[in-house]
Formats: C-alpha cells, sequence, structure tokens
C-alpha cells in the first residue's frame, strides 16, 4: 500500500526557531552598525570587526541552526518512514508550529535588543585609546607607553593612524581583520615593520592639528652631554633651530619648514625599506624649476620600474616619531643626570648606566634583575668605600635605569632605539643627513646645503652645564666637538662614530 503524502511545514522544530531569531538579530546588528560606521566621523579599523566579523558570524549560525532543523526534521521523518512534503507555509493549525511561533517571536525581541545593545557597546570600547593600546597588550605595549609619554598622549591614536574621510575606510576595516587574526595566531612580527606604509599623508592627519602654514620662528633647544670619564663631565650646546615655516603676512617661506610649503615640492626615491638610504631627490621650487640631486656612488632607481616608489616628503619624512619616541640610553641618563635623577657624584655613572642600559637582554625580568644589582656590584669592586657614604645614591640611580629601560626598551617585542630610527636630527640617524650630507649632487655639481648654520645657530657652547659661565652669540659660534677629533667630525656623519655601540 502506498502511503499517502504528508505536508509539513519546516517552522514547527524548535531549532528553527532559535536558528531564524537569530538570523533576524544578526542581520539587524548589521544594519544598525552599518549605518553608524557610514555616519560617525571617527573611524576604527578593529570597531569593523563586530560589523563585518561578528554579526555575520550571529547570521551565519543563525542559518546553520536553520539547515541543521531540516536535516533533524528530514531524517527523523525518514527514520519513521513517513513520507512527507516539507514546505516553509505558515501553519496555524499546526500545534507545533504555532509553540514555535511563540518561541520564535519572543527570541527575536528579546535576540534583537541584547545583540544591538552589546554590539554598539562593543563599538564604543573599541574606539577608546585603551583598547588600541592595552588590548593587544603584548604586541602593542611598546607604542602605548611611548605614546602616554608623548605630546601626543591625548591624541586618540585613530586620529593619526586613520583620519577622517572613506577612502582609507575599507583597506582600515580589511586591515583591523587581518591583525586580529594575526594577534590570535601569534604571528606577527617582533618588532612590529615599519615604516607603516598604509599610514595616511599628513595633510589629512596631522595637518588637521597643526596648521602647515603655521610660522614657528627660532626655539631654543638646550641640551646637556656628560662624558665617559669618571667625573661625568659635562658639557653643554645650546642650538637655535630654525624652523621657521609660511608667514602668512610677509609671504616669506623659510628654515626647516621650507620643504613642504607654498609650492615647494620634495620627494624622493629610498633604496631600503626604512628610508634611510636616500640616492634620488627632485625638488620642484617655487619658481617652478625641477632641480634633481643623485648619489653619485649609489644606483640610481630606474623611475620607470613600477616597483620604485616616489615618496612626497612629508611631515612623517622627519617627524616620523611624535609619539613613539624610543629614547637612545644616552639621551636618557644626560637627561636623568642634568636633572638630578642620577647623581653626578658617582663615578663613572654615565659610562656604566650605558652599559647596563645598553646590554642585551633575553626579557624585561632578566634586564631588571641585572639594573638591580649591577651598579652595587661595579662599587663593591671598584669604590668600596662609596658604599658607606653613598648608598642611597647608587640605589636611586639603580631606580632611575630601571625606569629609563621601562619606558625605552621592550625586549619581548625586540623593540627599542636601534630598531626606531628618528629622523628629525642627524647626531642620533643620519635623519637630515639622509639628503643634506654634501653628497647628493645635481649634473652640474651642486649640492643640497650642509652648512652647520643652514639648520641652526650654536649660541653656545663648552664644558659646563651652568649656561650662566657660557659666552653666547646669537649669530652662532662655529661648533667645537667636544673631544678632540680634529676636523673629523666635518668629514665624516656624526652617526659614524656616534652608532648604537655607544649609546645613540
Ligand atoms: C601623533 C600621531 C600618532 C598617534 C597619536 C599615535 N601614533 Fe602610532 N605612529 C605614528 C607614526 C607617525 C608612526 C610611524 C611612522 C613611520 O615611520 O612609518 C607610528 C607607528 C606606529 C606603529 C608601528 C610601529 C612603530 O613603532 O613604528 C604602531 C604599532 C603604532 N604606531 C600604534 C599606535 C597606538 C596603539 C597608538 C595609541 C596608543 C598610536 N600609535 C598613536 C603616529 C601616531
Ligand atoms: C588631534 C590633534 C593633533 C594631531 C592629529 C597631531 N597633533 Fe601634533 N600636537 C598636538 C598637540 C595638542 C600638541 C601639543 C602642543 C603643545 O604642547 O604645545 C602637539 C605637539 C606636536 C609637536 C611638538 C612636540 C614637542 O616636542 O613639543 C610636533 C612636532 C607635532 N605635534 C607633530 C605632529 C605630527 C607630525 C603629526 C602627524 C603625525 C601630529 N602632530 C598630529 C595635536 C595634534
Ligand atoms: C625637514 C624636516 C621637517 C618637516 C618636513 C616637518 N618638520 Fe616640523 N619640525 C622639524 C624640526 C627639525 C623641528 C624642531 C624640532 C624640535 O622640536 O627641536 C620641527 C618642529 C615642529 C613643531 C614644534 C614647533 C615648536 O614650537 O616646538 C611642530 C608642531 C611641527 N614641527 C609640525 C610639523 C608638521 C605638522 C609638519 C608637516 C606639515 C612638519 N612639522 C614638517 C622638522 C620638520
Ligand atoms: C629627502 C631629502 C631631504 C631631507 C631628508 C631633508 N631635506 Fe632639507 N632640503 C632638501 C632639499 C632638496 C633642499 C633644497 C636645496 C637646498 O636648499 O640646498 C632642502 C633645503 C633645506 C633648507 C633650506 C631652506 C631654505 O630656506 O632655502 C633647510 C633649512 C633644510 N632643508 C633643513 C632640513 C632639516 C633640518 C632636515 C632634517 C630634519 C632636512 N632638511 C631633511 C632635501 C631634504
Ligand atoms: C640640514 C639641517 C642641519 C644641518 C646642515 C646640520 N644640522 Fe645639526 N641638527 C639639525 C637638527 C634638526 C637637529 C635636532 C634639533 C633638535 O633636537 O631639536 C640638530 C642637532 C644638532 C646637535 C645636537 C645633537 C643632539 O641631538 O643632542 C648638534 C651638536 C648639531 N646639530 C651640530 C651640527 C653640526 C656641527 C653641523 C655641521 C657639521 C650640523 N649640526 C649641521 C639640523 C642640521
Ligand atoms: C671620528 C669620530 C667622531 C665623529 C665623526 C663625531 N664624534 Fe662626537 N664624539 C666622539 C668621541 C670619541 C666623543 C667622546 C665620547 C665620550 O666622552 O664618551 C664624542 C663626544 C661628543 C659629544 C659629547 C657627548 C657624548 O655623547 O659623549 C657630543 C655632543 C658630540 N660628540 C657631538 C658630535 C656631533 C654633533 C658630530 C657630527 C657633527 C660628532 N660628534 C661627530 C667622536 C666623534
Amino acid at each position: 500500500m502506498v502511503k499517502s503524502v504528508i505536508r509539513r511545514t519546516l517552522f514547527r522544530h524548535p531549532l528553527s526557531a532559535i536558528g531564524g531569531a537569530l538570523f533576524l538579530a544578526g542581520g539587524a546588528l548589521f544594519v544598525v552598525l552599518l549605518m553608524i560606521e557610514f555616519t560617525s566621523g571617527a573611524e576604527n579599523p578593529y570597531r569593523s570587526l563586530v560589523t563585518f566579523v561578528i554579526a555575520p558570524f550571529i547570521i551565519t549560525v543563525g542559518f546553520g541552526l536553520f539547515l541543521l532543523s531540516i536535516w533533524m526534521q528530514v531524517r527523523s521523518a525518514r527514520r519513521r518512514g513517513e513520507r512527507v512534503s516539507f514546505n516553509l507555509t505558515i501553519d496555524p493549525s499546526d500545534p507545533a508550529y504555532m509553540k514555535n511561533l511563540w518561541l520564535f517571536l519572543g527570541l527575536t525581541a528579546f535576540l534583537v535588543v541584547s545583540v544591538i545593545y552589546s554590539g554598539t557597546k562593543a563599538y564604543e570600547a573599541t574606539d577608546s585609546v585603551a583598547f588600541c593600546g592595552e588590548t593587544c597588550h603584548e604586541v602593542m605595549e611598546p607604542q602605548s607607553v611611548t605614546y602616554h609619554n608623548s605630546p601626543h598622549a591625548r591624541v586618540p591614536c585613530v586620529e593619526c593612524h586613520i583620519g577622517p574621510g572613506a577612502s582609507f575606510w575599507v583597506k582600515a576595516k580589511f586591515d583591523g581583520v587581518r591583525q586580529l587574526f594575526a594577534t590570535a595566531l601569534n604571528s606577527f612580527s617582533r618588532p612590529i615593520e615599519t615604516p607603516v606604509h598604509n599610514l595616511r599623508p599628513a595633510q589629512e592627519t596631522c595637518e588637521h592639528c597643526h596648521w602647515p602654514q603655521q610660522f614657528y620662528g627660532d626655539k631654543l633647544v638646550e641640551r646637556t652631554y656628560y662624558r665617559t670619564d669618571e667625573e661625568n663631565s659635562p658639557w653643554t650646546i645650546n642650538l637655535l633651530v630654525k624652523i621657521g615655516g609660511g608667514n602668512p603676512r610677509t609671504g616669506h617661506l623659510e628654515g626647516i619648514h621650507w620643504h613642504m610649503i607654498g609650492t615647494n615640492k620634495v620627494e624622493y626615491i629610498a633604496a631600503d625599506e626604512k628610508r634611510q638610504e636616500i640616492p634620488w631627490i627632485r625638488l620642484i621650487n617655487a619658481s617652478g624649476d625641477t632641480i634633481v640631486y643623485t648619489d653619485p656612488d649609489a644606483e640610481i632607481p630606474d623611475l620607470n620600474d613600477p616597483e620604485v616608489v616616489v615618496r612626497n616628503f612629508d611631515c612623517m619624512d622627519c617627524h616620523n616619531r611624535p609619539s613613539h619616541l624610543f629614547q637612545p640610553p644616552a639621551v636618557a641618563l644626560n637627561q636623568a643626570l642634568s636633572t638630578g635623577r642620577i647623581s653626578k657624584e658617582l663615578p663613572y655613572i654615565r659610562s656604566k648606566g650605558l652599559d647596563l642600559l645598553n646590554a642585551e637582554y633575553a626579557d624585561r625580568t632578566e634586564a631588571m634583575a641585572s639594573l638591580s644589582t649591577g651598579l652595587f656590584e661595579y662599587y663593591q669592586e671598584e669604590y668600596p668605600d662609596l658604599m658607606a657614604t653613598h648608598q642611597d645614591k647608587i640605589e636611586g640611580a639603580s631606580e632611575r635605569l630601571k625606569t629609563i629601560y621601562q619606558l625605552n626598551f621592550f625586549p619581548e617585542m625586540k623593540t627599542d632605539y636601534r630598531d626606531r630610527e628618528n629622523n628629525l636630527s642627524h647626531f642620533v640617524n643620519d635623519g637630515c643627513f639622509r639628503c643634506h650630507d654634501g653628497v647628493k649632487q645635481t649634473e652640474t655639481g651642486e649640492t643640497i646645503s650642509s652648512d652647520c648654520k643652514t639648520c641652526h645657530l650654536i649660541v653656545a657652547q663648552g664644558p659646563t652645564e651652568d649656561i650662566g659661565e657660557l659666552e653666547s652669540k646669537l649669530t652662532g659660534f662655529d661648533f667645537i666637538h667636544p673631544e678632540d677629533i680634529d676636523e673629523m667630525w666635518q668629514e665624516m656623519k656624526c652617526t659614524e662614530c656616534h652608532d648604537s655601540e655607544s649609546g645613540y
């Protein structure tokens, strides 16, 4: 005997009600978040994880549960030997359907409200500085710590890293998702790669706050250095740095900020990943002339090669560490000595402190242990009398070394000054001397200005910390190198001697 075919709706299984409710709640969340994404000003790649990963995940789970309910219903009908034709009709006469309808409606109402609530909360959370810097604690720790000690400590990460506007939007979304997976799978590089290739051009980030035509004039920079001798002998240099800029009242462009204001345009090609070697520079000046400078000793990149990137010189090419500055140990020690946080009475403290900070450590714990005991061991050995009279000073110096280390060295991420060039000078890294080295020249042999007075004037210098003892001159002195090295400082780059071995 042929059994008659039963017609039955698929909506009578509880799983289909649960799946359906999840599907709708995920869909509603997606629509709401998409609307917020398009209308809110602030941008954040991580935020889109909620929109493009979590919401679709809820939708998929809902749909999956619904498919599962179909499979279960078909299978159990087969088991019982029934001939059923399933459909998606509304069947109020079926009590099982009616029961699930209430389950479906109740669950949907509950899920839509709670999922949207928690989704928008997650949104707010991912927008915060804490999320960027602390959620991925290990990965971002070096950048987060240095950021909190920078002049931009109150500028949210996203202001510089993403900036306003829609064009970087999709890119940032994909990046955020990729970074999340790299963090979860522990596959990120140590240190994190830099320069950041998807950083927005400065016009769209920095220049929202710093008016590019702003005129800064000259800035007095006061530096006190200490030598590596027993007395930690001081040496002071005061520089009048000609920052300059554009002067809207006089229309005059001058100084260091001359490169990228008005109609001036500087472009360059870098030979290395970190943009430290620059064999080709093109200047288009205010009169519209194009001048190309090249390095006679280097291979000149082929402009037609699609791999070759001509970069527009902007704020970030000098200010590449506006908020993540990893101080070299020599610089940090000079500061600590000049502010009295480390006592100058301790013999060889500049030299010994440098060695301790500059040593390679496997991790933070090992470094802290060495920094705690290192000075005591040294003075016990070399200056045992000092232990009685200067114990508190040695203790204070050890504590300060530990703080300097914590703020600037991140062995777990292999991140410190050695890996993070600072282009704003020419002393620690080549910085300005990447171009202003007297080597790069035009076809007719003109070089880019490298005279010491181009960028700053040395208004006072000498072997003291007390500026009152020094003669000063606003038109600038010729440089005196603190150690007698003849004219070597004129013939070589400062970084050829002042390298990471000597703590710079
Ligand atoms: C004032 C602007 C600014 C702010 C604010 C800022 N950054 Fe950066 N950040 C930069 C610049 C500029 C670079 C590197 C430029 C280069 O060399 O490519 C950078 C680089 C990075 C890098 C790559 C590693 C490195 O050291 O070069 C990470 C990671 C990073 N920032 C994370 C953060 C986090 C997290 C925050 C917030 C806690 C933040 N940034 C805030 C400007 C900023
Ligand atoms: C959201 C606004 C904002 C953005 C975006 C921003 N800055 Fe700043 N910047 C500030 C503020 C505020 C200060 C502190 C001013 C002060 O201390 O007088 C500052 C200070 C500075 C200083 C002086 C630092 C010092 O040592 O005194 C430099 C240089 C600088 N910014 C460069 C940059 C660069 C380069 C960028 C882009 C990567 C940038 N800023 C992006 C707001 C911003
Ligand atoms: C050619 C390199 C170079 C470029 C390009 C450059 N700067 Fe500077 N900028 C400097 C130097 C050098 C200083 C002085 C450094 C110091 O604080 O001692 C400085 C100082 C500053 C200051 C601090 C002024 C003060 O009074 O302390 C700000 C703000 C600043 N720059 C913003 C910018 C912005 C924004 C851009 C891009 C529009 C930019 N800079 C491009 C080299 C540059
Ligand atoms: C990418 C190459 C490049 C880098 C890096 C660079 N400059 Fe320049 N700079 C130039 C060129 C090209 C000129 C124009 C030629 C000249 O003046 O000799 C110039 C001109 C100048 C001038 C003269 C402006 C005037 O009034 O005529 C100053 C000052 C200056 N740069 C300062 C700096 C400082 C400070 C730095 C580092 C923080 C720096 N530059 C980094 C390429 C560069
Ligand atoms: C292209 C511009 C430029 C030229 C040329 C230049 N400097 Fe500098 N110099 C700078 C800048 C920018 C700084 C960083 C100022 C700051 O930290 O605010 C600097 C810093 C210094 C410092 C302080 C170093 C530190 O960071 O503690 C000394 C000393 C110095 N210069 C000496 C010289 C001497 C000597 C010459 C000539 C051989 C020279 N400079 C040529 C731009 C230049
Ligand atoms: C031929 C190698 C050599 C060159 C090139 C050189 N220096 Fe030095 N410099 C030294 C030595 C050696 C000392 C002494 C170090 C000590 O006492 O620990 C020194 C010390 C200094 C000091 C005293 C603080 C310190 O760190 O010890 C300053 C400041 C300084 N140099 C600036 C410069 C500048 C700026 C340039 C580039 C214009 C430069 N030097 C180029 C070898 C060099």
